[in-house]
């Protein structure tokens, strides 16, 4: 087995390199290559996804993502910005099912900026469509308008379009993955508006009829935004297009307190996956050691669980980080009264030393 390391910008290279200290620390028969990606590729390479990377990750069988992006790349050609090699990845790896659970740990119920009755115990699931919709939708680009509220005016278009396929099977991976936790999906649209989510709601519709154990609600986008910070935990399953699912997980990330805790995964139909951190670069603070890796880390236990067939490896390790939490270390993303804060190597060290302390125990 082989795992494409692409540690990326920013804080990406701190917190992969204790992600892969934790999987080196379990011992188990898998190869590591690491290469450079997005901006530090751009840097090096002169493109942010080099024909290497690529061809590295397609031939492996999970890669290990950091985070891209920096504001100094933020004027060069759309083509060369460092975001553009994560969605090359992803249409490239046809990696369509992206998995961003939200999950309130039990000790952090404080650190979120809602009521803690609303968020403790929280545990959703959003699967959200990644290589459709408005953001690969051709055609797109800028022209002189012919019609609309400005003919002969320069304007810009991008295209909002899914076919029967690819609703369908981004609706089977919700509903398969409903069957594993409370059997309750809601498919948020926009049917009220939309021609494209009009559709999406009759397909999603139709492929739950092979589904008859599972629950089905519609609702839609703007009415799941709200629903969010008033009721999240009355949500499962939550499945939706690739732009709307941006927004609402970015928000779902945030009811539990830090998006510096959670993982994500993406999937092609071979569950070959890419597995990253939900949140970002965040350049403000990269090499300063502070960046919380725990995201990270658990994104490796995703990664053992989906693409590597080591359920209990990844077991290991979503103990290890619950009871580091337990004993109080935090970093400063998740720092409340009473708690200790870590740098993101002292983070890397605590769950690498439960690991090992509970291997030795037995
Ligand atoms: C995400 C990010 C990406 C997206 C960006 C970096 C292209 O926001 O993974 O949610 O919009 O999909
Ligand atoms: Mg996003």
């Amino acid at each position: 087995m082989k795992i494409a390391v692409l540690p990326g910008d920013g804080i990406g290279t701190e917190i992969v390199a204790e992600a892969v200290r934790v999987l080196d620390v379990l011992d188990l028969k898998f190869e590591m290559e690491t290469a450079l990606v997005g901006g530090a590729a751009y840097e090096a390479h002169g493109h942010p996804l080099p024909d290497s990377t690529l061809k590295l990750a397609k031939e492996a069988d999970a890669v290990l993502f950091g985070a891209v992006g920096d504001w100094k790349y933020d004027k060069l050609d759309r083509p060369l910005r460092p975001e553009q090699a994560i969605l090359g990845l992803r249409t490239n790896l046809g990696q369509f099912a992206n998995f961003r659970p939200a999950i309130c740990y039990e000790q952090l119920v404080g650190a979120s900026s809602l009521k803690p009755e609303l968020i403790a115990g929280l545990d959703i699931l959003i699967i959200r469509e990644l290589t459709g919709d408005i953001y690969f939708g051709q055609p797109r680009g800028k022209r002189v308008a012919i019609d609309g509220h400005f003919p002969g005016a320069e304007e810009a278009f991008d295209t909002m379009r899914y076919s029967k396929p690819e609703i369908e099977r981004i609706a089977r991976v919700a509903f398969e993955a409903a069957r594993k936790r409370n059997k309750r999906v809601t498919s948020v649209d926009k049917a009220n508006v939309l021609e494209t989510f009009q559709f999406w709601k009759d397909v999603v519709t139709e492929v739950h009829k092979d589904y008859p154990d599972v629950e089905l609600d519609h609702m839609y986008v703007d009415n799941a935004a709200m629903q969010l910070v008033k009721a999240p935990k009355k949500f499962d399953v939550v499945v939706t297009g690739n732009m709307f699912g941006d927004i609402l997980s970015d928000e779902a990330a945030m009811l539990t307190g830090s998006i510096g805790m959670l993982p994500s995964a993406s999937l092609n139909s071979n569950k070959q996956g890419l597995y990253e951190p939900s949140h970002g670069s965040a350049p403000d603070i990269a090499g300063q050691g502070v960046a919380n890796p725990l995201a990270t880390i658990l994104s490796a236990a995703m990664m053992l669980r989906f693409s590597l067939d080591q359920a209990e490896a990844a077991d290991r390790i979503e103990s290890a980080v619950k009871s580091v939490l337990a004993s109080g270390l935090r970093t400063a993303d998740i720092w409340s009264e009473g708690t200790t804060q870590v740098g993101t190597r002292e983070m890397g060290d605590a769950v690498v030393a439960a690991i090992t302390k509970k291997t030795i125990t037995g």
